[in-house]
């Protein structure tokens, strides 16, 4: 990023190690500017597949299959504009998802800029996945100001050679003063859909979750498969590692697996809060679903030196029909 660029951005945005210089590009690996001469990293596999990863936000705003489409949702109206996160994509909320705290909405990791680690500490690594990033955020001066704690937030994101995006979190409490810290997250994974009428979820029926609608009571699911006819935002508790979303109209399943991340947020603002955000289309809630594997519930406490980590893996396969239905079971374990 050039001086000009870096003084947009308020200092309180950047962290500590975001001034280190970006690696050479390889042929997996490019690092080039985007929007608003945000540093981003694009990430290519070579059948075809591939992502994009913004520094602002360690913030992975595309993501294609081997035939050029775009999988996840970005709003037409997405502001590349500090402290505004990117709608879209897949945001990361740390360290406080929502708005219970004293943190802004979802925390601040979504909203500052990352480094890129040349050298991280050891990853188990497929040797298979050339394309991968390694991003650091380490808190700012400011940070601390708000969240008085020292961690280093390690991210990788990495595209397997069959195109499946994986993003591993590694966060760790650095603190000096000997004290733990909670926190909660969510990987906010913005879905792209044909027809939000058309899609159903797989994997959270019958599970209990919390209604951010109903003041956060708990309810049981009930019934089948999610649908979706009206404004849903739930957070479903102890979920499975694998949820399926079934896009009929494109005949597409999108398969999430997770590690670490024991529930699962189901948003879509629908027709009235679309009209209310102003990043986002009137009519685009029709073309997105996000589906957020996320730790909410039990806070998760690190004493120093202690490490989290926590695994999501994204494939998109054809869905299977069965006689002109979805059989839950074949979409699950089949994938
Ligand atoms: C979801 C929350 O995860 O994010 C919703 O459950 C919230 O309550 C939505 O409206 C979007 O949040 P934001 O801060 O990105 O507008």
């Amino acid at each position: 990023m050039s001086s000009i660029e870096k003084d947009k951005i308020p200092s309180s945005l950047s962290s500590s190690s975001s001034s280190s210089s970006l690696p050479l590009s390889t042929p997996f690996v490019d690092f080039s500017k985007g929007i608003n001469g945000f540093d981003k990293v694009i990430l290519r596999e070579s059948r075809g597949s591939s992502a994009e990863v913004y520094l602002y936000g360690g913030h992975v705003t595309s993501w294609k299959n081997d035939h050029g489409e775009e999988l996840l949702f970005l709003s037409s109206k997405a502001a590349f504009k500090p402290p505004k996160a990117i709608r879209g994509g897949i945001p990361i909320c740390f360290p406080q998802f929502g708005s219970h705290g004293t943190l802004d909405q979802h925390g601040f990791a979504r909203n500052r800029i990352w480094a890129v680690e040349n050298d991280p500490p050891p990853f188990p690594t497929n040797t298979l996945n050339k394309a991968f990033v390694d991003l650091i955020l380490n808190p700012s001066e400011e940070d601390t100001k708000i969240w008085p704690h020292s961690f280093e937030f390690r991210l990788r994101v990495a595209l397997g050679p069959g195109g499946d995006l994986m993003l591993t979190s590694r966060i760790r409490n650095t603190n000096s003063d000997g004290k733990p810290f909670s926190f909660t997250f969510a990987y906010h994974t913005y879905f792209s859909v044909s027809d939000i009428s058309e899609v159903r979820v797989e994997g959270l029926e019958t599970l209990d979750y919390l209604d951010n609608l109903q003041n956060k009571e708990r309810f049981t699911e009930q019934g089948d498969a999610l649908t979706f006819e009206s404004e849903v935002d739930k957070i479903y508790l102890s979920t499975p590692t694998k949820i399926a979303i079934i896009d009929h109209e494109k005949k597409r399943t999108f398969v999430l697996r997770k590690d670490g991340l024991p529930d699962a947020v189901v948003w879509n603002p629908w027709d009235k809060k679309a009209k209310a955000m102003a990043d986002f289309g009137d009519d685009e809630y029709k073309h997105m679903l996000c589906v957020e594997a996320a730790a909410i519930e039990k806070t998760i406490t690190l004493k120093p030196g202690e490490e989290w980590k926590g695994r999501l893996e994204l494939s998109a396969v054809p869905s299977s029909y069965c006689s002109g239905q979805l059989d839950p079971q074949r979409v699950l374990q089949g994938s």
